[in-house]
């Protein structure tokens, strides 16, 4: 029993190396984030973390505001069942949701109608301009007014700015290759490989190859070269409805990016 649960809490770990991996300042990130919410809403609030993973975000958050709940939606099952297994200690003001953010009713799952800030670290750049659009909107008609969205991700330049995007490119090159050449921390592909090969995941991981099937088939498979840049977050964060768009925080295009309801 210590042992399986041993191993959820090193597959956790695992995680968070794998992406702070890609994201050195992921922790600096996550707090600012936290802090902004803290100064801006205060520390009661019902946060909704889109494309929450194995609930990192909503994690930090639960632990900086013990009055605070959490509402974190992701596809993905095996992530979820990882949050579910090794955030036990949050199960009364955690709540996780298996959603896809394309389903136009994703937000029937959430069991809230009115949030007072949504969060999202590392997962909007994966939806395509036309999902992202509806997700604003959607974010925009369930946050209360005077509510926050805030995005920590990677936004990038626009194709006008070719040199910030190339010193983009090249400290992503230095950082990657420190973390996973050098110092050996498995990448994205081998978490992947390592966590669907654990004896631990094999119902959960069968269950994720089949759901990716069906929603490739629904959907679409997803075109991994598209990022959206910021340029197309702002405008569709203003066609939402929401006000004062800006970065607040920034290391080439990881950013956070802030906006009023
Ligand atoms: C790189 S992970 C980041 C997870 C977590 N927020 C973190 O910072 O560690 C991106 C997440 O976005 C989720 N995601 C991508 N597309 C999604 C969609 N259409 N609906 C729901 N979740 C999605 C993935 O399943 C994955 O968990």
């Amino acid at each position: 029993m210590t042992a399986t649960i041993d191993r959820w809490q090193q597959l956790l770990a695992s995680w968070d190396a794998q992406q702070t991996g890609y994201l050195p300042r992921r922790e600096e990130r996550f707090a600012v984030m936290a802090r902004t919410i803290g100064e801006v809403i205060g520390d009661s609030f019902v946060a909704l973390d889109l494309g929450c993973g194995p609930g990192s975000l909503s994690q930090r958050i639960l632990t900086a505001y013990p009055g605070a709940t959490a509402v974190a939606v992701d596809s993905d099952p095996l992530l979820l069942e990882l949050g579910r297994q090794t955030l036990a200690r949050y199960a009364e003001r955690l709540h996780l949701i298996d959603a896809d953010l394309r389903d136009p009713h994703w937000h029937h799952r959430l069991g809230v109608e009115n949030v007072d800030v949504v969060v999202s670290t590392t997962a909007l750049h994966w939806l395509d301009p036309g999902t992202l659009y509806a997700v604003y909107r959607r974010a925009a008609d369930l946050l209360r007014p005077g509510g926050l969205l805030l995005n920590g991700d990677n936004l990038p330049y626009d194709t006008t700015q070719s040199t910030h995007q190339r010193l983009a490119a090249a400290a992503d090159d230095r950082v990657t290759h420190r973390a996973f050449a050098v110092d050996g921390v498995p990448d994205w592909a081998r978490w992947w490989a390592a966590a669907t090969a654990d004896p631990l995941l094999t119902a959960v991981a069968e269950e994720r190859a089949a759901r990716r099937q069906q929603a490739d088939r629904t959907y679409g498979p997803r075109d991994a070269e598209q990022v959206t840049p910021l340029s197309t977050h702002v405008a569709a964060l203003s066609a939402a409805g929401f006000r004062e768009i800006g970065t607040i925080w920034q290391h080439h295009d990881d950013r956070v990016l802030l906006a009023v309801r």
